[in-house]
């Protein structure tokens, strides 16, 4: 069922096969150097099976990254299911991908991601222990999105601070795209901070709801990047940060909760070289794998351990800002920077 592949990148990969219950997919653990690899399980189609490995690999790193720039005792894995979710997804198809997580003895955690539901991470939770992001449990973590939100604003306010000289947010003009899980609480403690908020989304519905909830503006889902605004939170989809978008980009910084918002890495050089301050998406986006880990590490005092990871999600911040302002170079070479010293550092 798992079949272990030698790919010198990563420090464990598998193909995962169970032909009677239709499973298909690939585990990959990037790095276990900071603790037992986490990540979520994503289900969807794939057009071969090469993509879907690629999917894989390079998700697994990215959340090495995210959960060491967390300050999190978590490695980065990650785990695709080849299919449709929508007419593909069985319990026994589930059950079996439980089984081959639970062959791996520890070292990968799972968690919901695309294609996936708490429903689902149940399902699999009656074949491994190795299963997060459940609705019911004792230390079950529910939906991350409040708190993904939270440790997205706490990210802009160090970008405020930097930019203006407060933290403060009210009046500051913020322009979202994506009104969904997180884009909303995004909103809501942007409006409760007082800041101005102009949104969009391509359900025209949501974004009704939204203006009259908060008093916002609607714009056009395409017209949403070049708001006059004063920060740009990207909140739905990844890559919209790109040489077609950054030029008409007319706020002073970016931050928002959106995987992957650049669409090369290149695109960090030229916001900076345009004078956009880019907040590293991984890190602003961290309070989701905050939010789990609560559950992998059975985190009792849940509330006030949040509390302190989110603080710490500013700090760190803080911290690149400014060493990226002494080195007037982009904060996501310096956030990849500190992340690879402290993956480094924990190895020797
Ligand atoms: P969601 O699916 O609930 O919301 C996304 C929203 O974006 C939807 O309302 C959708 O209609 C809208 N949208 C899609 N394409 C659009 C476009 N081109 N222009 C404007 N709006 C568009 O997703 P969720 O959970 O709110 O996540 C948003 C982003 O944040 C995703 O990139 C996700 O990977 C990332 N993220 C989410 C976390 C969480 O806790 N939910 C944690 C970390 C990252």
């Amino acid at each position: 069922m798992l079949t272990r592949l030698s790919i010198s990148s990563h420090e464990e990969v598998y193909r995962v096969e169970d032909a009677q219950a239709g499973l298909r997919g690939f585990i990959a653990l990037h790095s276990t150097r900071l603790g037992p690899a986490a990540g979520g399980l994503r289900m969807r189609v794939y057009d071969s099976d090469a993509a879907a490995l690629d999917d894989v690999l390079s998700l697994s790193r990215g959340m090495s990254y995210k959960n060491a720039a967390a300050g999190l005792p978590l490695g980065g894995g990650k785990a695709v299911i080849m299919g449709d979710p929508a007419t593909d997804k069985t319990p026994e198809l589930l059950r079996a991908m439980g089984r081959a997580i639970d062959g791996i003895g520890g070292r990968y955690w799972t968690a919901e991601d695309m294609g996936m539901s708490p429903a689902d991470m149940a399902e699999i939770a009656r074949a491994t222990r190795y299963v997060a992001g459940r609705d019911q449990g004792r230390h079950a973590s529910g939906d991350p999105s409040p708190i993904t939100a939270r440790g997205v604003a706490a990210a802009m306010r160090a970008g405020a601070a930097r930019l203006w000289g407060s933290d403060d947010l009210a009046g500051r003009h913020v322009a979202v795209q994506g009104l969904g899980h997180v884009g909303w609480h995004l909103c809501r403690i942007l409006h409760e901070a007082g800041a101005r908020l102009s949104v969009a989304d391509t359900d025209a519905a949501r974004v009704a709801t939204t203006a009259r909830e908060f008093g916002a503006e609607a714009m056009d889902a395409d017209a949403i990047l070049a708001a006059q605004a004063d920060i740009l939170a990207p909140c739905a989809i990844g890559g919209v940060l790109n040489v077609g978008t950054i030029p008409a980009i007319r706020a002073r910084m970016v931050c928002g909760a959106a995987n992957n918002q650049l669409a090369t890495p290149r695109d960090a050089d030229t916001l900076h070289a345009r004078g956009i301050l880019y907040l590293p998406d991984y890190l602003a986006n961290g309070g989701g794998i905050i939010n789990v880990a609560a559950e992998i590490l059975h985190v009792e005092d849940r509330a006030a351990w949040l509390e302190e990871r989110l603080n710490e999600i500013r700090v760190r911040m803080d911290r690149i800002l400014s060493r990226a302002a002494g080195e007037d170079i982009s904060p996501a070479i310096i956030a990849d920077r500190m992340v690879e010293e402290t993956l480094l550092d924990r190895a020797g």
